[in-house]
């Protein structure tokens, strides 16, 4: 399957400049030449144009940025829903944890039954009642169960795209209140830090493949490098402390690669300006070679 890259420099989804740099700094760390290494033909698409957060104004401070970002959204959906019909394997490259209502609003596009793992210090599962900061970036995993702003849900022109029992957080150790409630009510599996320190990340890795391919087409991952530890991922716009080791995350993503379901995935929240020497793309895409199979022996 060939292999499309198609880049999101998106900032209007958080508070802070430079995750626009995403894209950039994941194509320095040389993502296209380490995947062709592994037999795949890589297409870069280039990027989804995103306006400049300086010549836009906020005008709902619970949705900060709500027309620009479903215009992005929309953009990215139709691109997304072009390379999949082709037959490529998409990676997305953030941006702001935003960009992935209009990632799996593309894949969504054909194929109908999704499953998503969400690999995120975060729940992303707040709406316009619950944010505590109107950063839609906190929202993208809510909206895709079709919960929150009716725009937002309908991007692409369905709703919703996901059923939450297909669902699966893993790595959380940051959620609000309200967005704990509502990944109870909506029966989404979160494996947070502890089940990873208790279980290990094998047995939570198992349990979230299960539940995500349980009756779907296919996983999508999106990956959000905060769920790694800020040891090995500095550079991002919300880090917390105790974190996804750099050999649980690899682990983990090998056995992605080997459940054979992953159709899909984004990269998302690497914000070079607040990195240590591009360690932070430089671990996204070693984690993603592992997602395509790169292997020791
Ligand atoms: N829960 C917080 C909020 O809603 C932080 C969200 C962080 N999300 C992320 N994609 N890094 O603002
Ligand atoms: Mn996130
Ligand atoms: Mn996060
Ligand atoms: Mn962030």
């Amino acid at each position: 399957k060939t292999v499309s890259i198609i880049g999101v420099p998106m900032d209007l989804g958080q508070g802070r400049r430079g995750v626009d740099m995403g894209p950039y700094a994941i194509r320095y760390a040389n993502i296209k030449e380490r995947i062709e290494r592994l037999g795949r033909t890589v297409k870069d698409q280039g990027n989804i144009n995103v306006p400049t957060a300086e010549t836009e104004t906020i005008e709902n401070q619970k949705l900060k940025y709500l027309p620009e970002v479903a215009r992005v959204s929309e953009d990215l959906a139709a691109k997304v829903g072009d390379v999949v019909r082709q037959g490529h394997f998409p990676i997305i490259l953030g941006g702001d944890h935003s960009i992935s209502i209009g990632s799996i609003a593309g894949v969504t596009q054909h194929i109908k039954k999704l499953g998503v793992i969400w690999f995120d210090a975060h729940g992303d599962m707040n709406t316009e009642e619950t944010t505590p900061s109107g950063n839609i970036h906190g929202m993208p995993l809510a909206t895709c169960i079709g919960v929150g702003n009716e725009q937002l849900v309908n991007i692409g022109g369905f709703a919703p795209k996901l059923r939450p029992q297909n669902v699966v957080i893993v790595g959380a150790r940051s959620i609000d209140p309200e967005e704990r409630e509502l990944i109870k009510q909506h029966g989404i599996t979160c494996y947070t830090m502890h089940e990873i320190d208790k279980l290990g990340i094998a047995k939570v890795m198992e349990e979230a493949i299960r539940i995500a391919s349980d009756g779907t087409d296919g996983i999508h991952l999106s990956l959000d490098l905060d769920s790694i530890d800020p040891d090995m991922c500095p550079g991002v716009g919300t880090p917390v402390l105790g974190g996804v080791t750099y050999r649980e995350g690899h682990l983990a993503m090998e056995m992605l690669f080997q459940s054979d379901k992953v159709v899909s995935c984004d990269l998302v929240e690497v914000n070079p300006i607040l990195d240590e020497h591009n360690k932070t793309a430089r671990t996204a895409v070693d984690l993603v070679c592992s997602l395509l199979g790169e292997s020791v022996m």
